[in-house]
């Protein structure tokens, strides 16, 4: 274990880690770049692989960049900082197509071209930092308080200045509160603080437990502006959210299905989408109050006045909208939690099945499971296509258009 060892990366693979081989056992490391040789130690041992620590570099990869964060490597937020984004987005976009292969079963996925970011650092409009009390041996009086994201063992903090990926409204405001004593004393153990930004509202921030003055903010859109609560979803990347919409919206107009159903729609953004591409009948579900709540709202403030909002289950959505989805001619959009599809809605897509489900997904790995799945209902991949939301992180968006086999669509995407 202790001995250094040299390794040639093969790959970089999901979620964000380096591949080589050791004497034909696996090993995974940080921090490398394909193609790169390095000198490197392992750290853990485990049956089927082994995990190695990056001592130095030996034989650089030509993408290989100076990391923009001095917490590179040791913050677990942005495992990209050494890679050029041009490089980056080949590795998502093969990481992509592996994992449809590997876990998807489908051997040639019909891929377009990746959509990049066009902000690859300041675009988040929303961070949740952690506080966390270091006591030292004299007790409370003497207690420092961290404020930043979790570390690499999931439990310890490690204190942020201010995050590259933030918009620059973020870390002002940040700043700002990090220079104020009484603020920082005042944070309890443990206790969560969101900074969130929109052009209309500017910066604002609230402690868990305790709402912001201003619940209902409102966010620039290329539908227009739609309202948000502070409590519901909203994607982080907003030229990346409008790149999404405008896909929806391509997808849809060619499609013109006599229904569409948005499960998990938020505050509406792929049904308001749907709405805006001319489809009278489009109902959106989500369970959360304060989302749906919005929703409504933004339908009657961008005049679609065929939209309805209901707050249920997606299970309970899917069988309360079951009659317009019993028909080839209707549209499933579906934008799930990391966690992905539940084998329950898999199951009652494939007893009503849609003509087309729109899959938008932030995980590529549950993604692909329900690809396979949805493979044995039936459905087929017409397109799929990643778009970068989380530039310098492991992860990013897709969507997929799947069909039931025996209908095509014919578009050609122009992103
Ligand atoms: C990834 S977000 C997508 C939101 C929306 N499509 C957007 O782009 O703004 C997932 C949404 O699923 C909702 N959700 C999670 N589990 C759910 C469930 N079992 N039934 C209904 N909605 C659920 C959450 O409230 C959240 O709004």
């Amino acid at each position: 274990m202790d001995k250094n060892i040299k390794l040639k990366i093969l790959d970089v693979v999901y979620p964000g880690k380096g591949l080589a081989r050791l004497d034909g056992c696996v090993v995974f490391i940080r921090g490398v770049l394909p193609g790169e040789v390095v000198t490197a130690r392992i750290i853990k041992q485990r049956k089927n692989f082994a995990e190695a620590e990056l001592i130095s570099i030996d034989e650089p990869s030509p993408s290989r960049i100076e990391p923009f964060c001095p917490l590179a490597g040791t913050c677990p937020g942005c495992s990209y900082q050494h890679i050029d984004y041009e490089e980056e987005l080949r590795i998502k976009d093969a990481q992509f197509t592996d994992l449809l292969r590997r876990i998807g079963h489908i051997e040639d996925p019909p891929s377009l071209p990746p959509v990049p970011s066009p902000l690859p650092l300041g675009y988040r409009n929303k961070i949740t930092l952690h506080s966390s009390h270091d006591f030292t041996i004299s007790g409370d009086k003497s207690r420092r308080t961290s404020l930043g994201y979790f570390a690499l063992d999931n439990r310890s903090i490690i204190d942020i200045p201010s995050c590259p990926l933030a918009v620059d409204g973020i870390n002002h405001q940040l700043q700002k509160l990090r220079r104020d004593h009484k603020f920082i004393s005042g944070l309890k153990d443990g206790q969560n603080l969101s900074l969130r930004q929109t052009k209309a509202d500017g910066t604002i921030f609230w402690l868990e437990g305790s709402p912001p003055e201003n619940t209902r903010l409102t966010e620039e859109t290329c539908l227009g502006p739609v309202q948000v609560s502070y409590k519901s979803f909203f994607q982080v990347n907003i030229p990346i959210a409008d790149a999404l919409m405008r896909r929806v919206m391509e997808i849809i107009s060619e499609i013109q299905p006599s229904a569409v159903i948005d499960l998990y729609c938020g505050i509406g953004l792929f049904a308001l989408a749907a709405g805006k591409a001319g489809i009278p009948a489009v109902l959106g579900i989500d369970r959360n109050k304060a989302a749906i709540r919005a929703a409504r709202r933004n339908a009657k403030n961008l005049d679609l006045p065929g939209l309805r909002f209901e707050m249920m289950t997606a299970r309970d959505g899917l069988k309360f909208g079951l009659s317009p989805l019993k028909s080839e001619e209707a549209t499933l959009i579906v934008d799930p939690p990391r966690a992905g599809l539940p084998k329950e809605i898999i199951a009652l897509i494939a007893e009503d099945k849609p003509g087309t489900v729109i899959y938008i997904s932030c995980a590529p790995d549950t993604l692909a499971r329900d690809a396979a799945r949805l493979s044995n209902a039936g459905y087929r991949i017409e397109k799929t296509q990643i778009f970068d939301m989380f530039p310098r992180t492991p992860y990013f968006e897709s969507i997929t258009v799947f069909t039931i086999t025996g209908r095509t669509i014919r578009e050609e995407s122009n992103q």
